[in-house]
């Protein structure tokens, strides 16, 4: 019987155990054999279908790890997906896995500020070099490809400035050059955007946020086709980037209600975003306009838009940014997002400097709100009065 996802997720423990409701966590660093034999079998068993869950030590997983992946490998539509110890993690696999000395990488002007790190400065010193191209004019990323680029590295949206590329171009273009291709789909997750299927070779998700969505364990998953699959597994060997079973269960818990959160974030921002579009000194950073690029590059691959959104805030008065910031109630004040909870951060845009395209002018301040899942009628009050602040 074909099921939705929205029903395969509530039966996942029922799909692959028909034990208890939930999957048992299996903690393990040694594995027991029956005998040398027993071992050699399963050796070649995994050697012959490595997608099957056979292992011989807990650094490959254990069956905990192994129902979430093949979940995932479900919602993503992919061929297989790496579970990580966090979403960083499997931007580093993801890299690691394709990139060599002497390779030049394309990344997105707002990436990431830790992938910026990595990849403008830390892989420099590997003799690995990396351009960065303007998501909203894509002829910078053509001119920049030459003999030596391996991966184009994509985030839809970028972090902090939310601007929506069109991917099908991108990709068009990686398979014309024969260049690899991974994105950041953190932000959509696989519920409202499949990267693989469009043709992506490689896409993040950091499980941290909506996957759990309860702010209480980190992860990160790498879907990959099966073009990228052998080159991404003997990677994840060799750095030992491993989920811990532990994570990998909260994972699969907060994957039973991915759908319902995501469905509902959505909702709330939507009717938080139409409150602040109404403020003048407020730019939306947000597929919400619907004349905007923006707006149409999002409606063009994503079935929905989550709770993440920024504000560019027009001021002479930086202080008065920080009084709204400090003044929220319902907000809390801190890094991640995802979970069940809002929250607000006034990005410092500390990267700017070495920002080519996307920098704010001088009296441009910028301000990050997750919207959760609370009553959004409180979350909207609670802005207007921290607004009152705003100069
Ligand atoms: C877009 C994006 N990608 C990757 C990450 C890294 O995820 P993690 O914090 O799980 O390492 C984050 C974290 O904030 C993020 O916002």
């Amino acid at each position: 019987m074909s099921k939705s996802f929205k029903t395969f997720l509530k039966h996942t423990a029922k799909d692959f155990h028909n034990q208890s409701v939930n999957p048992p966590v299996v903690r393990a660093s040694t594995i027991i054999f029956k005998s040398m034999q027993h071992l050699r079998k399963t050796q070649a068993k995994a050697q012959k279908n490595p997608l099957g869950g056979h292992y011989d030590y807990g650094r490959q997983g254990t069956s905990t790890t192994y129902i979430l992946q093949k979940i995932l490998t479900k919602l993503e539509e992919s061929y297989h997906v790496f579970t990580t110890p966090t979403g960083f993690g499997s931007v580093f696999l993801a890299i690691f896995s394709v990139v060599r000395p002497g390779d030049e990488m394309l990344v997105a002007d707002p990436v990431y500020s830790p992938t910026r790190i990595l990849t403008e400065n830390y892989l420099k010193e590997f003799n690995i070099h990396t351009t960065f191209y303007d998501p909203r004019n894509l002829k910078t990323l053509e001119k920049s490809i030459t003999k030596k680029t391996k991966l184009i590295f994509v985030e839809n949206p970028g972090s902090n400035t939310f601007e929506f590329q069109d991917l099908k171009k991108i990709i068009s273009i990686a398979k014309r050059k024969k260049i690899f291709t991974a994105i950041d789909n953190t932000w959509a997750t696989p519920y409202f955007f499949k990267p693989i299927k469009i043709g992506f070779d490689m896409s993040i998700v950091s499980a941290t946020k909506y996957y759990s969505g309860h702010s209480d364990v980190m992860g990160g998953s790498l879907a990959v086709n099966k073009k990228v699959f052998n080159k991404v597994k003997l990677a994840e060997k060799i750095t030992g980037l491993r989920l811990g079973p532990d994570d990998a269960y909260l994972i699969t818990r907060g994957l039973r209600t991915l759908d319902v959160r995501l469905d509902r974030h959505s909702e709330n921002a939507k009717k938080v975003a139409s409150f602040l579009d109404k403020n003048k000194k407020i730019e939306l950073l947000y597929p919400y306009k619907k004349n905007s690029l923006n707006y149409k590059m999002w409606k063009k691959y994503y079935s929905g838009a989550s709770g993440l959104m920024g504000l560019k805030i027009k001021s002479k008065n930086p202080n008065s940014v920080t009084k709204f910031v400090n003044s929220l109630r319902l907000f809390g004040y801190g890094y991640s997002w995802g979970g069940f909870e809002s929250l607000a951060l006034h990005q410092e845009f500390r990267e700017t400097g070495s920002r080519k395209y996307m920098s704010l002018e001088k009296n441009e301040h910028l301000v990050r709100l997750h919207i959760g899942l609370e009553d959004p009628s409180d979350l909207i009050a609670d802005l207007k009065q921290a607004l009152r602040h705003l100069k």
